[in-house]
């Protein structure tokens, strides 16, 4: 996706240890505009699966998981960090966080992800693919389908992308970073 490369090119920065900050439009100000074409992009890329559910993981993918649920007309949840005392029948996985390395357990109530659901889980970044992973486990947890996974951005230098594509899961990712090395943005 053209115009979101040119973005990260010209407002991403790059930090030690791979990672890539956009938080002037994704991650902390938001650009509502550039988020719906990210969601179109989606809609397009997805045309072909049967979703009828988009799923995605708090804080980051809400944004763009409720755009492409508004472009899609279709309902969005989120899968929350902590366990609202709460929650009616509640599934739960554990995810492992590489950049902040330990472990949280992540819950979506079965009320709103059942075995009638075909996922489309939208998140902001791919990197190792724990996020990912955990949403899998949910999904099968639940009898649920997964119809496709989407991120605005992947790094390509780390395994996520292998791994989930390797599992045969439509994976579209719009912008995919090759190196972040020498402080220096490269994109495919
Ligand atoms: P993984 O899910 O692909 O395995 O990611 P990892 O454990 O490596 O990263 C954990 C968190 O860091 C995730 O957000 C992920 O989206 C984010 N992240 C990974 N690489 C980058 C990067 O290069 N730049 C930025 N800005 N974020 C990155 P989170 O902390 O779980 O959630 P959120 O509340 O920020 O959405
Ligand atoms: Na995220
Ligand atoms: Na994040």
């Amino acid at each position: 996706m053209e115009i979101l490369k040119e973005r990260i090119l010209q407002d991403g920065k790059c930090f030690e240890g791979g990672i890539l900050k956009v938080d002037s439009f994704i991650n902390h100000q938001m650009d509502p505009m550039l988020m719906y074409q990210i969601a179109e992009e989606f809609v397009t890329r997805f045309k072909n699966e049967n979703i009828n559910k988009i799923v995605t993981i708090e804080a980051s993918g809400i944004a763009p998981a409720i755009l492409v649920g508004y472009a899609m007309q279709l309902p969005v949840v989120f899968v929350k960090k902590k366990q609202p005392k709460t929650m009616e029948n509640m599934l739960t996985t554990t995810v492992h966080s590489f950049t902040k390395d330990r472990d949280y357990t992540v819950c979506i109530s079965n009320n709103f992800l059942t075995s009638d659901d075909r996922v489309l889980f939208i998140d902001d970044f791919l990197a190792n693919g724990n996020a990912a992973m955990g949403m899998i486990d949910l999904i099968n947890q639940a009898g649920a389908t997964l119809s496709g996974m989407g991120f605005i951005i992947e790094k390509a230098f780390q395994e996520g992308g292998k791994i989930l594509r390797d599992k045969d899961i439509h994976v579209e990712s719009l912008a995919i970073i090759e190196d972040l090395s020498n402080c220096e943005i490269k994109i495919r």
